[in-house]
């Protein structure tokens, strides 16, 4: 086939040999299978920002570092520079979150690197060695769908334990191999710690996968596991093997906002006469 722009330069440099086909192209990407001598790979090759949507970036890069203060206040800006950064920023992010989710046992596609703007990883392949069905694309048992539903949320409390939310996890970014569920697409991975939205993205996920696996196993839809995990998480107690229940008590006392004003009035009183105490004590020594 003629070798699509962004990956003649691969060949040029010998990364890769040849491309052998086109496997998906989306919105955002195009992936193709590639050779590199014997072995097959993956290379995802990233759409321009213009057709990408740009603007919706704001919510996902807030908290992400860029290098320097002029390169982050580029971004802020929106200046053309500012623009070249974040796409930058936005094509490392998905290379460095399948680094950093590798090493944290998550199962994710083995990534081999990032080279002129492509990503080269593992191809995820089912039984025969065919490139792997999108959770999408399958039917579930009940059985499968409350053992796929267990282990993506232990996936996603994997993730959060390395510092991270996937932001767009569905079954559309969820491939199945012979072993399971393996969770691709995260060029908007969002740092839970610095970004506001981290709760709100945890729970889109959460919801996303749940609302799937409840299709074949309606009981899975009470669940609350985006709440459990945050708990956990912000109380420091979650672990990678962090055993989950899917239930949650929502704390009731939370709500009380008659009993909180009526403490800040008590606090507010209690320091008027702290102070009216000091003012005495005062004018009697200033009259001594
Ligand atoms: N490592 C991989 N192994 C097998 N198939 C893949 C792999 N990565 C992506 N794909 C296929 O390419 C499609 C698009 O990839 P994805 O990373 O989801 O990009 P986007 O959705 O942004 O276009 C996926 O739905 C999947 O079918
Ligand atoms: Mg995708």
């Amino acid at each position: 086939m003629k070798t699509p722009p962004g990956l003649q330069e691969l060949i040029e440099d010998g990364i890769i040999d040849e491309v052998i086909r086109p496997l998906k192209s989306g919105k955002e990407a195009a992936v193709y299978l590639v050779a590199s001598g014997a072995v097959i790979r993956c290379a995802k090759v990233y759409k321009d920002a213009n057709k990408r949507g740009f603007h919706k970036l704001a919510e996902y890069q807030e908290g992400r570092k860029a290098r320097g203060s002029r390169d982050a206040r580029a971004m802020g800006k929106r200046s053309r520079h500012g623009r070249k950064e974040q796409e930058a920023a936005w094509k490392n992010a998905e290379v460095d979150a399948l680094y950093r989710l590798d090493a944290a046992g998550v199962r994710v596609p083995k990534p081999y690197g990032f080279f002129n703007g492509v990503l080269l990883m593992e191809v995820i392949t089912d039984e025969h060695g065919d490139p792997a069905p999108r959770l999408n694309d399958v039917q579930a048992t009940p059985e499968q769908a409350r053992e796929w539903q267990k282990f993506l949320m232990s996936q996603i409390v994997r993730m959060l334990c390395a510092g991270l939310i996937h932001g767009d996890l569905s079954e559309y970014n969820v491939l199945l191999d012979a072993n399971g569920p393996v969770i691709i697409d995260l060029p908007q991975a969002v740092d839970a710690a610095s970004n506001n939205n981290a709760f709100a993205m945890l729970q889109r996920d959460v919801d996303n996968i749940t609302a799937y696996c409840g299709r074949y196993a309606p009981e899975l839809l009470e669940t609350e596991y985006a709440y459990e995990i945050w708990k956990l998480f912000q109380t420091r107690k979650l672990r990678p093997d962090s055993e989950l229940t899917g239930l949650f008590v929502h704390d009731e006392t939370e709500a009380d906002v008659d009993g909180v004003l009526l403490q800040i009035e008590e606090a507010r009183q209690e320091a008027e006469r702290r102070q009216r105490g000091r003012d005495e004590a005062e004018a009697a020594h200033g009259a001594e």
